[in-house]
């Protein structure tokens, strides 16, 4: 059995969990152990009990999600067990194993109704039941283990699984037009640089303890778009010759209402881990390039 630190990453094949999965071989170490959804349900309290009491992990990283925005709005018992209940109960799993936990929420947690950048204390008040059942997971999770780490992100994208960039870049391969919602205002966020952000806290809390520090922070890639922007950018990369058309929020509809401004304040995660972020198109033109090379 090695004695290396175990990282515990649950959800593993989602769009961060594969981002993760593909950083392993980079940090050697420590041991990975990766738990799909199949292997590991976080509604299982009893099965993760069992796992964390058998692996012994040093750190919980959960990328486990209910993550259909409008779907929830009908199923808002299931999100809310999933990203609610289950992640309180995987947080306090981990305060009795001594496990560090790192739990992943979202930008969705905020009404929209700012105009400048939220900082991790600016008042919560989600708008739809996915952003609810989210802060939900937030609230038990420092309330059943205050050592927790919980990063906000929003907008994440991945060469993994479906996301908004492999839908625009199917859909400008199909259609002469694609319309885009353009008064949404936000930033994306590659999934491979905010498994990378989780690693370098990981690994500097290796290095000493005080450098753990629990919390809040906000994690997304650098620069503010709208989505109809984040296509044409995608347009661009691609080469594609599809016309991207800017439409409203009221001209799509959907079950689930969309904070208009969800763009987050990154200077705590920045200043507390000297983490340093990239430009949502510089990250974008490399998830493209393995998109079209895979
Ligand atoms: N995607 C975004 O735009 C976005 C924005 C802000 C924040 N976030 C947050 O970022 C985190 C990572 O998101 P992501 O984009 O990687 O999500 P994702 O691609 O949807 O991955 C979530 C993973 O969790 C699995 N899962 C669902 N229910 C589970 C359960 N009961 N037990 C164990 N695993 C379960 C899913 O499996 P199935 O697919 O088989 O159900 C999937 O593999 C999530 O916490 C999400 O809320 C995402």
């Amino acid at each position: 059995m090695s004695d290396k630190p175990k990282i515990l990453v649950t959800g593993v094949n989602g769009q961060l969990g594969k981002e993760l999965q593909q950083l392993t071989s980079s940090y050697p170490q420590f041991h990975f152990v990766l738990l799909s959804k199949e292997d590991m349900p976080i509604q299982q309290f009893e099965l993760v009990r069992h796992f964390f009491a058998t692996l012994k992990p040093a750190y919980c990283i959960n990328c486990a999600a209910y993550t259909a925005v409008d779907k929830a709005e009908s199923e808002r018992e299931l999100a809310f067990l999933i990203n609610g209940e289950a992640v309180g109960v995987l947080a306090s799993i981990c305060k009795e194993h001594q496990a560090r936990f790192i739990h992943v929420s979202t930008d969705y947690v905020f009404n929209g109704d700012a105009t400048y950048p939220y900082t991790e204390n600016f008042p919560t008040d989600p708008v739809n039941v996915y952003g609810a059942s989210k802060l939900e997971g937030e609230k038990q999770a420092i309330q059943l283990n205050p050592d927790s780490i919980i990063i906000r992100t929003s907008w994440v994208y991945s060469s993994y699984g479906n996301n908004f960039v492999k839908t625009m870049i199917r859909l400008m391969g199909e259609k002469d037009d694609v319309k885009v919602i353009n008064d949404q205002l936000g930033s994306p966020t590659y999934a491979a640089d905010l498994a990378a952000a989780i690693l370098t806290i990981i690994s500097n809390s290796e290095l000493s303890f005080v450098n753990w520090k629990p919390g809040i922070y906000n994690f997304s890639n650098e620069g503010i778009t709208t989505w109809y922007e984040f296509a044409r950018a995608i347009k661009e990369i691609t080469n594609s010759i599809c016309d991207v058309k800017p439409i409203t929020t009221s001209e799509y509809p959907t079950p689930a209402k969309r904070p208009a401004y969800s763009v987050l304040d990154k200077t705590k995660i920045q200043n507390s881990f000297g983490i340093q972020l990239k430009d949502w198109k510089e990250s974008l033109g490399y998830c493209i390039e393995k998109i079209q090379h895979n």
